[in-house]
């Protein structure tokens, strides 16, 4: 399976924090927002993954991650010139799927909970999840029938049929690209990953996995949930004395990098928390 990171968009929400910065390079308490969805795709035992951002920020994701090897895994670049929306994604990223079941995570989106520690996600032709939230109308809504059937996705209802929020997390099978290619910009100027979704709804092939009362999921584009998110991995990284959303730890723990690799990669970090628990957990020579 391939993975894509969105990691684009303009941001504005977090005006000023984001008017020389991307997004995803902002901190989510110790490490950068983008180190949580990569995290989530490497759990699922994906190595394969492109990154999309615009053209002024692609170079600051390369600084920051290179080409994968270090991880074990393989990270592409492609630029999305403009904002026009999260289904575009399949459309800069056809080279790079080439036929291939796809997952897509936004860069802003952080998971966390049993469910999301070596998932299984190749069973459908199209899996999103619903997440219960408080703020339906800012999402994507799922509606449910009488028994329980996914039977809508609406795009910010006025009024929602349910809580259950489609979260930014997207797996299809390669007909994506097709999909996304026939697909006309909405009245905002976007190519709607809603619509997509709705494309799998009516041709029966959209499962909707409900997140388990031990999941979270979070995003970070506002100051306010920004905030909330650093301090939930604060909170759990303190209480467990684990880390969350550490790529160099999933490495090792998935086998595609040696404890001697880890070791080196916790080494110049040695003087700060963050290196001490890559070169603990090398020590061991076990997970956390
Ligand atoms: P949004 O939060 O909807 O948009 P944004 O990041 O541009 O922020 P704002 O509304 O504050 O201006 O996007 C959700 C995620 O998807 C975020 O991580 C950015 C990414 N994204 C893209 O990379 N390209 C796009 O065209 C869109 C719409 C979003």
């Amino acid at each position: 399976m391939k993975g894509i990171i969105l990691a684009g968009g303009s941001g504005t929400r977090l005006y000023p924090l984001t008017k020389s910065i991307s997004k995803h390079l902002l901190p989510l308490y110790d490490k950068p927002m983008i180190y949580y969805p990569l995290c989530t795709l490497m759990e699922a035992g994906i190595r394969e993954i492109l990154i999309i951002s615009t053209e002024q920020d692609l170079g600051r994701y390369e600084q920051l991650l290179g080409d994968g090897s270090t991880l074990g895994i393989s990270i592409r670049y492609a630029v999305q010139p403009k904002p026009e929306g999260i289904a575009q994604a399949f459309i800069i990223g056809e080279a790079f799927i080439r036929g291939e079941r796809t997952a897509l995570i936004l860069g802003d989106n952080l998971f966390y909970g049993p469910g999301f520690q070596d998932p299984v996600w190749n069973e459908d032709d199209a899996l999103v999840f619903g997440a219960n939230v408080e703020d339906p109308e800012r999402f994507g809504v799922v509606g449910f029938s009488s028994e329980g059937h996914v039977e809508s996705i609406e795009e910010k209802p006025a009024c929602p049929k349910s809580d259950y929020a489609v979260a930014g997390l997207y797996v299809y099978n390669s007909d994506v690209v097709e999909v996304a290619k026939s697909l006309r910009p909405s009245r905002r100027g976007e190519l709607e990953i809603t619509d997509i979704n709705r494309f799998y709804l009516q041709s029966g092939e959209l499962s909707v996995r409900l997140l388990g009362q031990y999941d979270t999921w979070m995003d970070a584009g506002t100051h306010e949930s920004l905030f909330k998110a650093s301090q939930f991995v604060k909170t759990m990284e303190e209480t467990r004395n684990v880390k969350i959303g550490c790529i160099e730890e999933v490495a090792f723990c998935k086998g595609w990098i040696t404890a001697g690799e880890l070791m080196k990669l916790g080494h110049p970090l040695r003087n700060n928390p963050y290196g001490q628990y890559l070169m603990r957990v090398a020590g061991r020579g076990s997970a956390g």
